[in-house]
């Protein structure tokens, strides 16, 4: 059909940890209320680097992964709800610190949070298909503890930072089925911006975990069920599944009304929690790194979160 493939994966997520234990003594939690609500074990937190240090660390590798001459790439996106500040955009300071400000391409950043992935799977495709000799290269970046708050047991213990990279070609020989959504909505997740009476108020995730259960229960398997549609496919004819990870028992839901086996839902959320965007291209890497994703086999990535946006996409690897 002639789609984008991606060509290779790189990841990357700092090194300092907090763990449940750690969580336990500043906010009343527990190891066992964690796990037990969410299957998280350990996530990582920056220390001093911004969502751009992480997206090009998570860069370099895929590049390198991918052999390509970097000057190649004339696509650069980047998907993240935290950006390092609000202009100019993530993706053209990525392109700076990659040595790359001088190479000609379009460098621009993707907000739909958790959905970042899939979107930026979808919007890539539509472009390098005018372009197919170049190269695109998609970054998730997020450094979600800056607007934690860590007093708010709530939300601080579900999120952590991470980076995964893809990049991706043009393929005459490729397939990419695509679904993207919104249904607009600012009060069940969201992060508010500067509040114009009271300009010293912080930035925090607020959250409806109970209506983001429901909704990610609700929107994922439409979303699955659209693209193995456009593909003329059933479940049974996926490798693997990879959703956003936010949450163990979302996740097993989902499982549940797919009526397939764990195994097609790969889950890393014990060691990194909810890493946003990042979430599926870092799933991904460790997918390629385990030797799990051979050529042919048939993957769907399913993101979902504020907006309320939701997508997928059914690849080949
Ligand atoms: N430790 C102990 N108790 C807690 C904690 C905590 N960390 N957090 C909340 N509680 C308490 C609440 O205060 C409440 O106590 P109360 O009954 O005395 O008022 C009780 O636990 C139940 O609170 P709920 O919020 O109703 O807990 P719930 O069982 O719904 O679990 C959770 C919360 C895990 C967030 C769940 O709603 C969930 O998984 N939602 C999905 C949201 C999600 O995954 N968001 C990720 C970000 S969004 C995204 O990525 C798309």
């Amino acid at each position: 059909m002639g789609a984008i493939k991606i060509l290779a994966t790189g990841a990357y997520a700092p090194e300092h940890t907090l763990d449940n234990d750690q969580l336990s003594q500043m906010v009343d939690t527990s190891d066992e209320w964690i796990f037990s609500r969410t299957g998280m074990k350990v996530r990582h937190i920056s220390q001093g680097e911004n969502t751009s240090d992480l997206g090009v660390k998570a860069a370099r590798i895929a590049i390198q992964n991918s052999g390509i001459a970097p000057e190649k790439i004339g696509l650069l996106l980047v998907s993240t709800f935290t950006p390092d500040c609000y202009t100019p955009a993530t993706a053209c300071i990525i392109q700076e610190k990659l040595g790359l400000a001088q190479v000609p391409m379009m460098a621009f950043d993707i907000s739909a949070a958790c959905s970042g992935f899939p979107y930026a799977l979808k919007i890539a495709n539509a472009l390098l298909k005018e372009t197919p000799g170049q190269y695109g290269l998609i970054v998730s970046s997020e450094v979600i503890s800056k607007v934690v708050d860590y007093t708010d047991r709530s939300t601080c213990i579900l999120f952590g930072d991470a980076a995964g990279a893809v990049v991706v070609q043009y393929d005459e020989n490729a397939m990419l089925y695509t679904c993207a959504h919104s249904r607009a909505d600012k009060e069940t997740l969201y992060v508010p911006g500067v509040d114009m009476q009271d300009q010293t108020s912080p930035s925090y995730i607020y959250m409806n975990g109970r209506e983001v259960f429901k909704f990610a229960v609700e929107t994922v398997p439409q979303a699955i069920d659209e693209v193995l549609k456009q593909a003329g496919l059933t479940i049974d004819g996926i490798d693997y599944i990879v959703l956003h990870q936010a949450n163990a028992r979302i996740i097993a839901s989902i499982q549940k009304r797919l009526g397939c086996k764990s195994e097609k839902l790969y889950m890393n959320i014990a060691e990194y929690a909810n890493t946003s965007s990042a979430s599926i291209p870092v799933a991904l890497d460790e997918m390629v790194h385990k030797g799990m994703l051979k050529k042919g086999m048939k993957v769907v990535c399913v993101g979902f979160g504020a907006g309320l946006t939701w997508g997928a996409a059914l690849l080949e690897w």
